[in-house]
C-alpha cells in the first residue's frame, strides 16, 4: 500500500457552480470554502502530512478586478476568523507565490504564518499568486547568482517548496484535465487524479474515495 504524505489540490469550477446554482461566479468561491473546510478535516483523519492547495494562479489576474477583490475578501475573512482554530488544530500554514496583495493581506498572511510556524499535525500550503514558470526562473536566477552548482537537488532546494516532499497525489476538480502552471517539476512522479464534480460539490467522500484508490497503484518510478 503506498503511503501518502502530500496531496496536492487544484479547486476547479467554483465560478461554473456559482454560475449554475446562484446565477452568481462569487457565490461559488464563497461555496469553494466549505470544501476546503472539509477536505482539512479529512486530511487530518487520513493522517496527511502536507495539503497544498491551488487557490489563486499567477494567471488569476486576468479576471475581472470584481472577481479578483471578492476572493481576496473571502480569504481576508478566512484569516481574520480562522487562524486561532487552524492554530490549536496544530497546523502550520505556508504560503506559495509571491505575496504581492494589499498591505492588509500580505500581512494578515506574514501573521498566520509566523502564528503557526512551528505547528506539526499538518502543513496547509496555500498556492497563493502562484505560478510554476515564475517559481523555476527564480530558482534559477537564484543559483546563477550564488553560483550554484545546477543538479536535482540544488533546484529543489532553491524552489518554494524546499523542505516539502513532492506531491504523491494531484487532484484537479472542475472536469478539465490541465495543469494550469501549477507545480510542474513536483509533480514529475504525482498520482493525477481529474475528478469532473466542481469544487463546491466535491466532498469528503469523493476525497476518501481518491486516497482508497491511490493506495493500490503500483507506483513505478520507472522501475518495473
Ligand atoms: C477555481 O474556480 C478557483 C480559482 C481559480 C480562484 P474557477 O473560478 O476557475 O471556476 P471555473 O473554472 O470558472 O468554474
Ligand atoms: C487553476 O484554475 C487555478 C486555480 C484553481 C487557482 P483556472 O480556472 O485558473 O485554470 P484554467 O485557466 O482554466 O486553466
Ligand atoms: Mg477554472
Amino acid at each position: 500500500m503506498n503511503h501518502l504524505k502530500h496531496v496536492a489540490i487544484i479547486m476547479d469550477g467554483n465560478g461554473r457552480w456559482g454560475l449554475k446554482f446562484k446565477n452568481s461566479r462569487n457565490a461559488g468561491h464563497k461555496a469553494g470554502l466549505n470544501t476546503v473546510e472539509k477536505i482539512i478535516k479529512e486530511t487530518i483523519k487520513n493522517k496527511i502530512k502536507f495539503l497544498t492547495l491551488f487557490a489563486f494562479s499567477t494567471e488569476n489576474w486576468k479576471r475581472p478586478k470584481k472577481e479578483i477583490n471578492y476572493l481576496f475578501t473571502l480569504l481576508e475573512n478566512f484569516l481574520i476568523n480562522r487562524i486561532e482554530e487552524l492554530h490549536n488544530k496544530n497546523i502550520k500554514l505556508k504560503i506559495l507565490g509571491s505575496k504581492k496583495f494589499s498591505s492588509k493581506l500580505n500581512s494578515l498572511l506574514k501573521l498566520a504564518e509566523k502564528k503557526t510556524s512551528k505547528n506539526t499535525k499538518l502543513q496547509i500550503n496555500l498556492a497563493l499568486n502562484y505560478g510554476s514558470k515564475s517559481e523555476l526562473i527564480n530558482a534559477f536566477k537564484k543559483m546563477k547568482k550564488n553560483k550554484t552548482y545546477i543538479n536535482e537537488k540544488n533546484l529543489n532546494k532553491n524552489l518554494q517548496t524546499k523542505n516539502i516532499p513532492d506531491p504523491d497525489l494531484l487532484i484537479r476538480t472542475g472536469n478539465t484535465k490541465r495543469l494550469s502552471n501549477f507545480l510542474l517539476w513536483q509533480l514529475a512522479y504525482s498520482e493525477i487524479f481529474f475528478e469532473k464534480k466542481l469544487w463546491p460539490s466535491f466532498n469528503e467522500i469523493d476525497y476518501k474515495k481518491i486516497i482508497k484508490e491511490f493506495k493500490t497503484i503500483k507506483r513505478n518510478f520507472g522501475k518495473i
